[in-house]
């Protein structure tokens, strides 16, 4: 599921430019094509997978706004579809990206046997980014912080390593 964030992310065109006009009428393709169930049409792929991040957001609170749901709640048909999920990671992903990484952090640790694989990932992509907002996020869902839910994870150098990117206490 995390795979194909980074591939969406390399397409996307990184402005800050915001077209209303655009954003209207992109909010009634998708509202279009996700009445009709058609969640892989070509139209709804490129809108998700090419606008700016600011662009989609627009679209995306129109949608709200002007049809009364927030659209990963009308892509929640089949909460089990493999596609309906990662089409509705994406969406989270690019619009509240604290909220997913901890969620994503929140299940690697909280499983039997930590998924290092996924906490490796989420801690050296984020570090540089958004690690700040992540760790408010972590300490406000879990009420622990998530630098101490680490180190009681993990052990050595790994766990010096993941310390030293997240940082200790507030970033
Ligand atoms: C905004 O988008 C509309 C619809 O695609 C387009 O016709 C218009 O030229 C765009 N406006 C700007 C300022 O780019
Ligand atoms: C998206 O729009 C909402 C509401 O205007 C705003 O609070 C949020 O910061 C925006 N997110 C991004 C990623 O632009």
């Amino acid at each position: 599921m995390e795979l194909l964030v980074p591939l969406v992310s390399a397409f996307r065109y990184e402005g800050d430019d915001l077209n209303m006009t655009l954003a209207k009428s992109e909010a009634k393709i998708l509202h279009e094509k996700i009445s009709d169930k058609a969640y892989s049409d070509e139209e709804l792929i490129r809108i998700l997978t090419t606008r700016s991040k600011a662009q989609l957001n627009a679209t995306l609170n129109h949608y709200n706004n002007h049809f009364g749901n927030a659209v990963n709640k009308d892509l929640k048909t089949d909460p089990e579809d493999e596609y309906l999920k990662l089409l509705r990671a994406t969406i989270k992903c690019l619009t509240c990206p604290e909220k997913y990484f901890e969620k994503v952090l929140r299940l690697a640790i909280n499983r039997l046997g930590t998924d290092e694989g996924a906490l490796t990932r989420v801690v050296a992509t984020r570090a540089e980014v958004d690690m700040h907002r992540i760790k408010e996020e972590y300490q406000r869902r879990n009420s622990v912080p998530l630098d101490r839910a680490v180190a009681g994870d993990t052990s050595g150098d790994y766990e010096k390593m993941l310390l030293a990117l997240i940082g200790h206490g507030d970033a």
